[in-house]
């Protein structure tokens, strides 16, 4: 969701604002905007579109000169996405222009307030009465303003703000939305993410709760919301430019899916030492892990779906109930907690507004929570008991490949663990599972060569309508997961159905040529999802099915078979998504979409 990129240096600011901006178009947009200190005024320039559209109208940054200003890429949420509504938003005088990413909730009462005192508004946005709240409390000293402002509004910001009258300065604000800043020889910057400032620094700063920055050409200060002066240290990001580059590859998408060997080898070789698992950030004794009566996976969109496979891994080796929710459902729905329940939030961003929301839910009500993170220092990580991150490395197409694979890891490790320590697992069956872990990568590999089958039978299908994707226990999960690649990027209705529910209704939507995908890698379950094939074919159906190599007896059902190594049936879902993942993004290449920034999406979605 909304970008931020500030720059205060000897360079000019609208280049490296541009370049910065680039990065963080993986968040999602519909605008782009800067504004920059040009000597005498503020000058403001914005434009619906893509940000080469914003590129274009300054000349790539060369009409707006200036060494001080901040950037935006807005993802409409008050108000459509239009010039008017794209930030920076300016005070009335214009000498006061601010980004801000996040929602205030209580802008309606303010904007009244404003009214009244005759402040007149130009957009719909909520971040317009941040403009002119700023100016109303604005009497010379902008961190008076910006701290009394904080105090009176409600819900979530991250916010780069500058002022004619200090165009020595740029301020940074955040609550609940990502923001760091960084430095080198040649300036300061503020940044929604990492990747944007990387090409300039790797000494980044990450910015608190209710905390300002004034960033000066040389140096920044970190206020709290009570203006006194506080230390920080910096971060030292360890992880190269190239990891964030598409490094030759046609899409972020098609290399973060070639990416998925490495991840999975990374989220899963540190944790095993001595052909045990070792989940050192776990923080927890056997005692605890025995005293586990009841596990809550809360996450949203693909986490949500590594957290359903979960569901069934967990509870089949480690025998603890699980319940999975969607974490706009959980924070809401007064979920009942009891003596030894714990809690697991599933996120690559770390910055859901939602599961972080959930995380805090748990915690007030006296729950340690889990996180499953990808973001280093991201919120989620940071306000989490305990973490146990995936090795993903940054993840920049919107729809997400290598880290679902990387939490698919990561949960499978926690249920071998905890079915150990319960004594649910016996050595022989744990070290098959270990053994059949460590094979993965080279199998994903196997079937990621496979990709020009997977594109040649896509091609078929960039015509389609509605697509179904059905299966039956983790099959039924891996499908949520396959469904939703498809729709995300190639805008195709797709749905997934547990197998034995499709005679419930929807069956009725099968019609002549209707593709429907069959995933049915366990074996326990095979023979009746075979049946619900043969039943979709007789209606009509396209069969495209995902199999174990040697279940041969599903060429009688399926028009078309995709084999996958055979592996533990709890780690299916790691090998059958792979070809899930290349049909989805196949048929969006096949259709001409925008495959890594999707229209309406957002990587991190930190708005509610
Ligand atoms: C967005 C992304 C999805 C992601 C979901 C949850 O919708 O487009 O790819 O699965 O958010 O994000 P998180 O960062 O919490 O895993």
């Amino acid at each position: 969701m909304c970008g931020i990129v500030g720059y205060i240096g000897s360079h000019q600011a609208a280049p490296v604002i541009l370049e910065g901006l680039s990065k963080l178009e993986y968040r999602g947009y519909d605008s782009a905007g800067m504004a920059v200190f040009n000597g005498e005024k503020i000058q403001i320039q914005k434009s619906v579109g893509r940000l080469k559209v914003l590129e274009e109208l300054t000349h790539g940054g060369a009409t707006m000169p200036g060494t001080v200003g901040i950037g935006h890429t807005r993802w409409a949420t008050h108000g459509a996405p239009s010039d008017e509504n794209a930030h920076p938003h300016y005070n009335q005088e214009e000498t006061i222009a601010v980004v801000h990413n996040g929602i205030i909730e209580n802008y309606l009462p303010l904007r009244e307030k404003l009214l009244s005192k005759g402040y007149q508004f130009v957009s719909d946005t909520d971040t317009e009465v941040l403009a002119h709240l700023i100016d109303y409390y604005y009497k010379g000293n902008p961190l008076e303003a910006i701290t009394k402002v904080m105090h009176r509004v409600q819900g979530s910001y991250a916010l780069g703000i500058i002022f004619s009258e200090h165009p020595d300065q740029i301020f940074a604000v955040r609550k609940d939305s990502p923001l760091i800043v960084g430095q080198n020889e040649n300036g300061c910057f503020i940044a929604s993410d990492v990747p944007a400032v990387l090409k300039y620094t790797r000494k980044v700063y990450f910015i608190e709760n209710q905390e300002v920055v004034r960033l000066r050409v040389d140096h920044m200060h970190f206020y709290t919301v009570d203006e006194e002066e506080i230390q920080k240290e910096p971060v030292t990001i360890d992880w190269d430019a190239d990891a964030a580059e598409k490094g030759g590859y046609e899409h972020f998408m098609l290399k973060e899916m070639y990416e998925q060997p490495k991840t999975v080898t990374d989220t899963l070789l540190p944790r095993i030492k001595d052909n045990d698992i070792v989940i050192e950030e776990l923080g927890m004794s056997d005692e605890e892990i025995n005293a586990i009566r009841k596990i809550f996976i809360v996450a949203c969109g693909s986490a949500y779906h590594a957290g359903v496979t979960a569901k069934y891994v967990i509870e089949g080796i480690a025998r603890i109930p699980v319940e999975v929710d969607l974490a706009s459902e959980f924070r809401y729905r007064n979920p009942i907690f009891e003596e030894g329940t714990m809690v697991v939030v599933i996120s690559q961003s770390g910055e859901t507004a939602d599961s972080l929301a959930a995380l805090r839910e748990s915690q007030k009500l006296g729950h340690k929570v889990l996180g499953i993170v990808n973001v280093v220092g991201s919120s989620i990580a940071r306000e989490a008991d305990n973490v146990m991150y995936t090795w993903a490395g940054p993840e920049i197409a919107v729809a997400t490949t290598k880290a679902y694979s990387a939490q698919l890891i990561a949960l499978y490790l926690l249920a071998m663990k905890f079915g150990k320590v319960r004594g649910k697992l016996d050595a022989d069956a744990f070290h098959s599972m270990l053994k059949d872990l460590k094979r993965l990568p080279g199998q994903i590999e196997r079937l990621l060569a496979n990709k020009q089958r997977i594109q040649r039978f896509a091609n078929r299908y960039i015509g389609a309508k509605d697509v179904f994707f059905i299966g039956r226990g983790i099959d039924y999960a891996i499908s949520m997961e396959g469904s939703l690649k498809l729709k995300e990027i190639s805008y195709i209705h797709s749905e997934a159905y547990a197998a034995g529910e499709l005679k419930h209704g929807t069956i009725s939507l099968i019609e002549e040529g209707t593709l429907v995908a069959a995933v049915a890698t366990q074996d326990a379950l095979f023979q009746k999802t075979l049946s619900n094939m043969v039943e979709v074919k007789a209606r009509g159906a396209f069969v495209l099915a995902v199999t174990n190599e040697g279940n041969t007896e599903i060429e009688k059902a399926a028009d078309y078979c995709i084999y996958i190594p055979r592996t533990n049936p709890y780690f299916a879902n790691s090998l059958a998504i792979i070809p899930l993942q290349l049909f989805g993004y196949y048929v969006a290449v096949g259709k001409g979409c925008d495959v890594d920034k999707p229209r309406n999406l957002a990587k991190s979605v930190t708005v509610e």
